[in-house]
């Protein structure tokens, strides 16, 4: 069965510099060469998707890249490079190597999720089919390891090394938690391999590109993982909270789906008398649209909310911690204020 073409094409969103302008950059040279490298990036990213054999193949894999998206972690490979030497060959190339890996990863994950839309546009799988979607998943996945074997060997290391973490952080939430294991710590096993491996990767092969030393190198990537483990409790917290509205995901959606969420792992876990009525909602699966208003109230003045904020605060502290161990300048203070987006973003 054929899956190829495709019917007109949707509007494309063009890319907002929103995340870099959320960011404290409080010297205007360090914000003139981000932005001119996330231009460079888009440039290279949208250049290198639409470079494929076939022009079908090309609509299906730029799809994505062409619907836009924060660039969080090209931004990061940049920042990366900003404790070395950024301008050096190759930096630009590992911003798009770490887009194509999570750009991929959403083209399989929008499958698993049977997500319809994603960046507002409808889900490659929606809009050219399942098989389709995996297959230039994977084709994004290839491209992105060709333009990292031109990059240093520590900086293609990194990138190979991230790959399988981020395909062993589906499988796990696939399998769910072993025999006997802790469903909380199988949650952040899941979390570190999905969402943390990427953002800590981007920020070190930035980092090994720009020929930053090895302890600082160390010192981004740990910083990396602790915010990609706050990003995601931040997203499960917005699920639950009346303002995610202005986030763009809509209030309940992985209530509803029947995502294991920390803050319903938590409530589900804990013994708290007034979260009752909310672990038996819970217990019964996915929760029914007729009950998700009533499961929303509860979760407002649950003890598992206020646990996972504090959860999200301690990964943020972290993330600080890490960023201790860097020197002093601008780059470093964008790094901090990023933790204050991510606060933000979870309230
Ligand atoms: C979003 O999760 C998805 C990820 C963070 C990555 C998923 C990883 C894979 C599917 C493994 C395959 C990887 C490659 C490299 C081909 P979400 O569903 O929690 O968030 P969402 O609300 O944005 O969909
Ligand atoms: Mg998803």
């Amino acid at each position: 069965m054929r899956e190829f073409p495709v019917a007109a094409e949707d509007a494309p969103t063009p890319w907002k510099t929103g995340l870099l302008d959320q960011l404290a950059v409080d010297r205007p040279e360090l914000r003139m060469r981000l932005r001119a490298g996330l231009e460079q990036t888009e440039k290279l990213l949208l250049a290198t998707t639409g470079d494929a054999a076939d022009p079908r193949i090309a609509e299906a894999a730029g799809h994505l890249a062409r619907a836009g998206g924060k660039r969080l972690r090209p931004l990061l490979v940049l920042l990366g490079a900003e404790f070395g030497e950024p301008w050096w060959a190759g930096v630009t190339e590992a911003a798009v190597v770490a887009e194509l890996v999570h750009i991929a990863s959403l083209h399989h994950d929008d499958v698993m999720d049977r997500a319809p839309t994603r960046h507002g546009v409808p889900s490659v799988h929606a809009r050219f089919g399942t098989r389709t979607s995996v297959f230039s998943g994977d084709w994004l996945l290839a491209r992105g390891a060709r333009l990292a074997a031109d990059l240093s060997p520590a900086a293609f290391r990194l990138h190979a090394a991230t790959a399988d973490r981020l395909v062993e952080g589906q499988l796990l939430e696939l399998a769910g938690p072993a025999e006997g294991e802790d469903e909380v710590g199988h949650y952040f096993r899941v979390l570190s391999g999905k969402t943390a491996a990427l953002l800590s990767m981007s920020l070190g092969i930035g980092a090994l590109q720009a020929g930053v030393p090895e302890q600082y190198v160390a010192a981004l990537t740990g910083f990396g993982e602790e915010l990609g483990c706050a990003f995601q409790i931040a997203d499960d917290l917005l699920d639950l909270r009346s303002s995610a509205g202005t986030s763009g995901k809509e209030r309940g959606t992985d209530l509803l789906a029947g995502v294991t969420t920390l803050p319903v792992l938590l409530a589900l876990a804990g013994e708290h008398p007034q979260d009752a009525e909310l672990r038996e909602l819970l217990a019964a699966g996915p929760v029914p649209e007729a009950s998700a208003t009533r499961a929303l109230e509860l979760f407002a003045r649950s003890p598992a909310l206020a646990e996972s904020e504090a959860a999200l605060h301690r990964r943020l502290d972290l993330a600080r911690a890490a960023l201790d161990a860097l020197p002093e300048q601008p780059a470093r203070r964008a790094l901090l204020s990023l933790c204050d987006y991510v606060a933000v973003r979870s309230s």
